[in-house]
C-alpha cells in the first residue's frame, strides 16, 4: 500500500468532495447544454480508485460511464460494486484519444516530475501523450489534464481537483505546455480554491483547489470568444483538517447558500487575459483590480507603466565557497582587542595589518531585516570579503601571488582550508585557483546608456551607498534600508539601481515599499517572496513623483520622506515645527498625525492621502478577500 501511495499517489478523496464534485458539474453541464436525457451524457473518471466519483456519478443519474484504474488489486472490489460500469484496468495515459466524453472527473494522481525521474521516464517511453507533453518539473496530474482536454468533446467539461501550485507558476517551471494547451483549446470556468482548508488528511500544508474547463467549439476558437471565470474562495484560514466544516463549506456552495467563510465573484481576470507563460492570479475581484489601477495610475513614467524592475536590478547577497570558513565568529576564529584583529592560524592568533582590517565586513542573515532598517546587534559575523579584480591582472597564478602579498594573514587562513575549498569548487565545475574569493554576487552587470554592458563591483555599495533589500522568503512587504556598510550572503536580496537611474528619492521609495499601499498589492497580486524574484520585479509599480504638484501633495511627500529618515534612524519622537505647514493646509491631516503615535502607521496615512485612496478601502479589501 505504501509503495502504491507513492507511485499511484492513492490518496483517495473524501466521499463529501466527490459528491460535490458531481453535482457541481452536473449543474453546470445542465445549464450549459441542452441535452435533457441523461443517458446519453457520457462520463469518464480517469483514474477510479475505490470508487468514489462512480459512487456518486450513478447516485446522480448518469448510466454511460467509464472508468480507468491501474492498481489490479482494486479490480475486483470495483468490478463487484459498478457492474454496470465500463471498467478498463489498464493506464489511462495509454488510452485512445479519439474516445470523446462529455464530462471527465475525478482526482488524478500528483506526482512532482523532480523527484520520480524515472516514472516520468518509462511513460514518455511507452505513451505518445506523454511524449508530447512532457515537460521538466512537470507533475503528472498535468498529463491527465492534457489527455482529458483531448478526449472531452466541444462543449464538453473537465473537472478536477489537484495542487493549484500550476495556477500561480510562471515561465520555466513545468508549466510550459501545460497552460497553453489549457488556454488555446478550453474555457477555464470555475476556480474553486481550497488553500485556506486541508482538503486531504494524509497531505497536511498541500494547498488544493477544484477546476471546471470546458473545451472550446472551434467556432468559438475562431471568433476568439471570451468567458468569465467563476471564483470560489474558502476563507476560514489556518490549513487545518476538519472534515465536518469542510463538508459545510461545500454543501452551501452546492445549495447558494451565504456564509461568512465563503467568498464568490467573477474574477477581474477572464479567459483572454490568460497569458499562457504567466501565473494566473484568478483570485482578482473586481473592486480589487479597481484600487489597484488607480494606484497603478500614479505609476506612470511618459505615459508608460513603470516597474519595480525599470529602476532596479534585484540580485542575492554573496554566495561563498562555504560560510562556515569565509565568516569568521568573534571568539572563535577572530579576536577583537580594542581596534586590532587577530585571526586564528594554527591554532594561534595573529594580527591583521590594516589593509586586511578593512577586508573584513559586518554580514547580516536575513532575519535581521525590518522594515525601514535593520537589526544591527544582530550580525552573524565578519566576512573575508577580496575582491578578485583588484589586481587587474589575467594571470590567475600572479593574482593569487599578489593577493597573497598584500592579504598575508587572511589567505594563510584561508589556505589552512585549500583542499575542502578546492573541492567544492571542482565539484562546482569552477576554477579551483579561486579559493580566496566570493563566487558570486561581488559584481553585477549594467548597462549603459548606449546600451554596452559593463561589470560594476558591487564593493563599495555594500560598503557605503544606500541600499534596499528583503529577505529571500516572505509573504510580506519588508524592506530593509542602510547606507552603512551591510553584506549579506544569498538569503538576502538587494536592489542595485540601474545605470542612469541615479535620480530615484531613496526615502520616499523606501517608504513606499514598505508601505499599506505595497501590503495591499502584495495581496492583490499575489506576490509571495520565494526562490523567484520576477513577480516582485515585474509587478510592483513604481509611483512618478513627478506627478504629484500641488502644494499639498509635495507637503505630504517631505513628511513622508522626514517621517522614514526618522525610522531609519530609529528616532521616534516628532518635531512639530515639521508640521507647522501642514497645519496650514490641512488642520484635519495635522490633527491626525499628532493623535497617530506611529510612524509607519502615519507614512500610510500620508500615502493613502497622496494617492487619493480611502484608508477604509483597503482595511474592507483586505479584510473581505485576504
Ligand atoms: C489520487 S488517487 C484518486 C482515486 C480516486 N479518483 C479518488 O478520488 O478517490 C489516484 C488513483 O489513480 C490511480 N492511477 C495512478 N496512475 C494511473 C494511471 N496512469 N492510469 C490509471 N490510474 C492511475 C491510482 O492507483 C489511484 O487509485
Amino acid at each position: 500500500m505504501d509503495l502504491n501511495k507513492n507511485r499511484l499517489s492513492q490518496i483517495f478523496t473524501p466521499d463529501y468532495i466527490a459528491e460535490f464534485m458531481v453535482k457541481n458539474i452536473k449543474q453546470y453541464y445542465i445549464s450549459t447544454h441542452n441535452e435533457s436525457n441523461i443517458n446519453e451524457i457520457k462520463i469518464l473518471e480517469p483514474c477510479a480508485g475505490e470508487g468514489v466519483f462512480i459512487e456518486h456519478i450513478l447516485g446522480e443519474g448518469f448510466t454511460d460511464i467509464t472508468a480507468y484504474e491501474l492498481d489490479q488489486n482494486l479490480k475486483i472490489p470495483l468490478l463487484e460494486s459498478y457492474p454496470n460500469v465500463e471498467l478498463k484496468f489498464e493506464n489511462f495515459l495509454g488510452s485512445d484519444s479519439n474516445e470523446k466524453f462529455d464530462i471527465i472527473i475525478g482526482n488524478p494522481p500528483y506526482l512532482g516530475q523532480n523527484y520520480n525521474a524515472q516514472i516520468f521516464q518509462e511513460l514518455v517511453k511507452n505513451y505518445s501523450v506523454c511524449r508530447k507533453y512532457f515537460v521538466g518539473n512537470m507533475d503528472l496530474f498535468y498529463f491527465f489534464i492534457h489527455l482529458g482536454i483531448e478526449k472531452l468533446k466541444p462543449g464538453g467539461l473537465l473537472s478536477f481537483i489537484t495542487t493549484n501550485y500550476w495556477l500561480t507558476k510562471s515561465k520555466k517551471t513545468g508549466i510550459t505546455l501545460l497552460k497553453p494547451h489549457i488556454a488555446k483549446d478550453c474555457f477555464l470556468i470555475q476556480y474553486i480554491d481550497l488553500s485556506n482548508i486541508n482538503v486531504f488528511k494524509d497531505a497536511k500544508g498541500q494547498h488544493n483547489c477544484i477546476f471546471i474547463l470546458q473545451k472550446k467549439h472551434e467556432k468559438e476558437k475562431q471568433k476568439k470568444v471570451d468567458k468569465l471565470i467563476d471564483v470560489i474562495q474558502v476563507k476560514q484560514g489556518n490549513n487545518q483538517f476538519n472534515e465536518k466544516s469542510n463538508e459545510k463549506f461545500f454543501t452551501d456552495i452546492l445549495n447558494n447558500e451565504n456564509s461568512p467563510h465563503l467568498l464568490k465573484y467573477q474574477s477581474a481576470i477572464t479567459n483572454k487575459d490568460l497569458i499562457t507563460s504567466n501565473g494566473w492570479n484568478l483570485k482578482y475581484p473586481l473592486d480589487v483590480k479597481y484600487l489597484v489601477k488607480k494606484i497603478e495610475n500614479y505609476c506612470r513614467f511618459n505615459g508608460s507603466k513603470s516597474y519595480l524592475t525599470d529602476f532596479f536590478v534585484i540580485r542575492n547577497g554573496l554566495i561563498l565557497i562555504k560560510d562556515e570558513i569565509f565568516v569568521l565568529k568573534e571568539n572563535e576564529s577572530l579576536k577583537i582587542v580594542d581596534s586590532d584583529m587577530f585571526i586564528k592560524i594554527d591554532n594561534t592568533f595573529v594580527k591583521l595589518n590594516d589593509e586586511e582590517k578593512q577586508k573584513l565586513k559586518k554580514m547580516f542573515k536575513s532575519k535581521v531585516i525590518e522594515p525601514f532598517s535593520y537589526d544591527k546587534s544582530e550580525f552573524s559575523g565578519y566576512l573575508i570579503y577580496l575582491d578578485k579584480n583588484e589586481f587587474k591582472n589575467k594571470n590567475l597564478k600572479k593574482r593569487n601571488e599578489f593577493t597573497e602579498k598584500k592579504y598575508p594573514n587572511l589567505t594563510a587562513y584561508l589556505n589552512q582550508f585549500r583542499g575542502e575549498l578546492e573541492n567544492i569548487l571542482r565539484n562546482a565545475k569552477e576554477n579551483v585557483k579561486d579559493i580566496y574569493f566570493p563566487r558570486r554576487g561581488s559584481l553585477i552587470t549594467q548597462f549603459d546608456i548606449e546600451h554596452k554592458r559593463k561589470l560594476v563591483n558591487l564593493e563599495p555599495y555594500y560598503d557605503k551607498e544606500p541600499k534596499i533589500f528583503f529577505s529571500y522568503i516572505s509573504k510580506s512587504n519588508a524592506f530593509g534600508y542602510t547606507k552603512d556598510s551591510y553584506y549579506a550572503t544569498s538569503d538576502t536580496y538587494f536592489l542595485w539601481l540601474r545605470e542612469g537611474k541615479n535620480d530615484i528619492d531613496y526615502l520616499f521609495l523606501l517608504a513606499y515599499l514598505n508601505s499599506k499601499i505595497v501590503k495591499f498589492l502584495f495581496k492583490a497580486k499575489n506576490i509571495m517572496i520565494k526562490r523567484s524574484k520576477t513577480k516582485l520585479e515585474e509587478e510592483i509599480p513604481i509611483p512618478n513623483i513627478s506627478l504629484f504638484r500641488s502644494p499639498y501633495h509635495l507637503e505630504l511627500i517631505d513628511l513622508i520622506r522626514y517621517f522614514t529618515l526618522n525610522l531609519t534612524q530609529n528616532k521616534v519622537s516628532i518635531d512639530t515645527n515639521k508640521l507647522l505647514k501642514l497645519r496650514e493646509i490641512s488642520s484635519n491631516i495635522y490633527s491626525q498625525i499628532l493623535n497617530e503615535k506611529n510612524p509607519q502607521s502615519i507614512i500610510d496615512m500620508l500615502f493613502i492621502r497622496l494617492f487619493d485612496l480611502v484608508d477604509k478601502d483597503i482595511d474592507f479589501l483586505l479584510e473581505k478577500y485576504y
